[in-house]
């Protein structure tokens, strides 16, 4: 991909990204991806998966993981097949690890000014972030080098080419505090409760089984642990992505609250996207009100 964009470098910088993302965001591409590049359903099925595949009714530990976390006024994990659409919105499939060169773009960090976004998650040493959904590591790398030795990024995605990817990427550049995990499609497989801050950018609109997904972020977040979610803005027609990958800001808010999270905190002056931190609805942290984004729009102008 990087050969393709300097092979059109007499194009205009826009024509060429426009052009890629038209390649990588246009139906026959999405359609490729999905009929040869399975990437969620190749790899293994989560134990819930395969428990749902083999048993008819819950095993007896599931039922007694089940009890506890009623004991302890947690919510049950959700039982939840693969879903096609959500609370209205219709869900995209996952980008394959082909299309990997494309999020690691030069022009990326001007096109969607990544490096604003990136200050605003206020890392600092020590902290335990986990970046979900990192393909190849473009947010793995600098969140790595922020948190420090002290810190730990867990870097988690359900497909092994991309962690492979993240693997050779990081090794180049020498940092241990990175721990790659394997996620199932529902289930990302973090430790409970020790998450700092959990990162998503550009995937949460992928989740198969969303409800199971924010079960287990919402479980793996300290009491005033965040998760830091950045989509692009269906709300605006000039951001050049296919609207299955964008997400409007009311719907962000019908899904993350009906799965137990508040709004804590937003940032509202990036180009392309929304960003918006949620931390658990039972979390000392204060709810905050979003700004509505027809007002973000008319603020950006
Ligand atoms: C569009 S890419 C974005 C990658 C990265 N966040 C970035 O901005 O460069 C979305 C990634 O999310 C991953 N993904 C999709 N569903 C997932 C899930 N349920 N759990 C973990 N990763 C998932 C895909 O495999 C893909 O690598």
């Amino acid at each position: 991909m990087m050969r393709l964009s300097q092979s059109l470098s007499w194009l205009p910088r826009t024509k060429i990204n426009a052009a890629l993302l038209c390649l990588f965001f246009s139906p026959g591409w999405l359609a490729a991806q999905t009929a040869e590049e399975p990437a969620a359903t190749q790899l293994p099925d989560s134990p819930s998966q395969q428990a749902a595949s083999t048993e008819t009714e819950a095993p007896p530990g599931e039922n007694a993981a089940a009890e506890e976390a009623a004991e302890a006024g947690e919510r049950p994990r959700p039982q939840e097949e693969a879903r096609r659409s959500y609370l209205g919105r219709v869900l995209a499939k996952p980008m394959s690890h082909l299309g990997a060169p494309w999020l690691i773009r030069p022009e990326r960090d001007e096109e969607e000014r990544a490096s604003e976004s990136f200050q605003q998650l206020k890392l600092t040493e020590g902290m335990v972030v986990c970046d979900l959904g990192c393909g190849n590591g473009y947010w793995t790398l600098p969140m790595a080098r922020d948190v420090g030795a002290e810190g730990r990024v867990l870097a988690v995605d359900i497909q092994r080419e991309m962690l492979q990817k993240l693997r050779e990427r990081s090794a180049r550049i020498k940092l241990n505090n990175i721990e790659p995990i394997l996620g199932g499609v529902d289930d990302p497989r973090l430790p409970k409760a020790e998450v700092d801050l959990l990162l998503m950018v550009d995937v949460y609109h992928e989740f198969s089984h969303p409800e199971s997904m924010l079960w287990s972020i919402r479980r793996s977040l300290n009491p005033e642990g965040v998760v830091a979610l950045l989509e692009y803005r269906e709300e605006d027609p000039s951001v050049p992505i296919k609207p299955l990958h964008k997400m409007s800001k009311n719907q962000i808010m019908k899904e993350y609250q009906a799965n137990g999270f508040k709004l804590v905190r937003e940032y509202n002056k990036l180009p392309w996207q929304h960003l918006m931190f949620f931390a658990r609805d039972d979390s000392p942290l204060p709810e905050i009100e979003p700004v509505p984004a027809q007002q973000v729009l008319k603020d950006l102008e």
